[in-house]
């Protein structure tokens, strides 16, 4: 089984190129097989949630053209099926968007329920409760959602909560309803606008997305486009992190740093310099990191995909933090993993009570879902000796090339399968 191993003390230092938005993609690939023309998607994240949902645009049917690794052509013409249901899409939380996709474009569809990182209960009823305003029929059985309508007819419909999945599931689905839609309470995320950008480009009418409303009037049908995914503010995060948490200067380039300010804001606060360009940010370590707390909260409160990586962070910071985590009751699962690195972190309830320590000590502890992996990489950069890191598959959902992109800056860290290979990496960094 693959792992990750860590020699862990060096500061990075240097230039890191962030990929793509995966959730982002993930919509704009769903939104993509609603035209019947071709729509050319660039800047696509090469990592396996990404590329698990164009398997399965392509199983349904759609022409799917890899042109290179970070770019498709999808044409939705030649679709023939409306059940997207296979062993890997059961995995993956986006796969709901084809519902909303399909449903929109063909007003029947039948998509495996989402599975997705286990972070706590994670609910559909608001998708379900769009779909039945735009007028469909839902069924759950055996474990498929079935969605199907005569036609769908535009609403006015306010979410019990703010929703970045219910959000753009139901945008995908009133872009092709008859009339207006009026969404309330709708998440303000950037990849919510981007997906509503992508739309329009393909001809859709959306206005207000990264507001409380999004307004939708529907359109008979959706032609062909070319559109680029935009930067992926939480590996843009993850990169500004493990600069602090490793007192090292990394400018993390492609990137927009309005996207990022929750988690600059953070990084001044607990000490850190943070200079913005254009499209990039420079994060400077700070030898003597501060405590703060932090709340999770959606866009633009503090990302809760943040919240891990941030924990490792304060778990080294002067003095005692907190964080609430507002979003997902079960994501402090790493704690147990990252106290075998020595952290000091007590959770009750939706609160981590963080005393922080000078220094972790490398330890043998696995990724448990796609961001807590992520927040033990970076801690395991910053401890003292060797951190193993087992099922690694998690963190290869959301991270593009991650152990180069570290090696870059300096890190110490390979992909390893075997003790041979594990010895060998020993003998190399000493
Ligand atoms: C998306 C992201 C995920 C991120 C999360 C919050 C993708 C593929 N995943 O997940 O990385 O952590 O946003 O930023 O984009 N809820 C309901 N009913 C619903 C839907 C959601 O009660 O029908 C609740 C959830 O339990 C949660 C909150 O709403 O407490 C936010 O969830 P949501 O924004 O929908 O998260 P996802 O879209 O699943």
């Amino acid at each position: 089984m693959e792992k990750y191993i860590i020699k862990g003390g060096t500061p990075l230092a240097g230039e890191v190129e962030i990929s793509g938005a995966k959730n982002a993609a993930l919509g704009i690939l769903a939104a993509a097989v609603m035209a019947d023309e071709t729509v050319t998607i660039d800047n696509l994240p090469d990592v396996s949630d990404v590329n698990v949902l164009i398997d399965a645009i392509a199983e349904v049917g759609a022409t799917v053209k890899r042109t290179n690794r970070h770019c498709v052509d999808i044409s939705g013409k030649t679709i023939t099926s409306t059940v997207a249901d296979n062993e890997y899409i059961k995995k993956m939380r986006a796969s709901y968007y084809l519902v909303g996709a399909l449903l929109g474009k063909y007003k029947r569809a039948e998509v495996s329920l989402p599975g997705g990182c286990n972070i706590g209960s994670r609910p559909i009823d608001q998708h379900i409760k769009g779909f039945k305003a735009l007028g469909a029929d839902i069924k759950i059985e055996h474990g498929m959602i079935i969605a199907q309508a005569d036609e769908l007819v535009g609403n006015h419909i306010f979410f019990d909560v703010v929703t970045v999945g219910a959000t753009i599931n139901v945008m995908l689905a009133a872009t092709l309803a008859k009339g207006n839609t009026v969404l309330e309470n709708v998440a303000k995320e950037p990849h919510v606008v981007d997906i509503a950008n992508m739309l329009n480009s393909m001809g859709a009418n959306i206005k207000g997305a990264g507001t409380d409303v999004i307004r939708i009037k529907g359109v008979e049908k959706l032609h062909g486009s070319e559109y680029s995914v935009i930067p992926d503010q939480i590996e843009a995060g993850t990169f500004m992190l493990a600069a602090a948490i490793t007192k090292g200067d990394v400018l993390v380039k492609n990137v927009i740093p309005k996207h990022l300010e929750a988690t600059t804001a953070k990084l001044y606060e607990i000490g850190c310099t943070v200079e913005e360009y254009d499209d990039a940010v420079r994060v400077i370590g700070n030898p003597s990191l501060q405590a703060t707390n932090v709340r999770t909260l959606p866009y633009p409160g503090f990302p809760t995909d943040m919240q891990p990586q941030m924990a490792v962070a304060l778990a080294l910071a002067n003095g005692t933090s907190t964080i609430t985590e507002n979003l997902f009751e079960n994501r402090f699962k790493y704690v147990d993993e990252l106290t075998k690195m020595g952290a000091t972190i007590k959770v009750e309830g939706n609160i981590a009570v963080i005393e922080g320590i000078d220094r972790f000590t490398g330890a043998e502890v696995s990724a448990l879902d796609l961001r807590a992996g992520a927040a033990l990489v970076i801690a395991g950069m910053a401890a003292e000796g060797y951190t193993m890191i087992d099922n690694i598959h998690y963190i290869k959902r959301g991270y593009e090339m991650f152990e180069k992109k570290l090696q870059k800056l300096g890190g110490n860290v390979e992909i390893v399968d075997s003790d041979k290979a594990v010895q060998k990496f020993k003998l190399k960094v000493g």
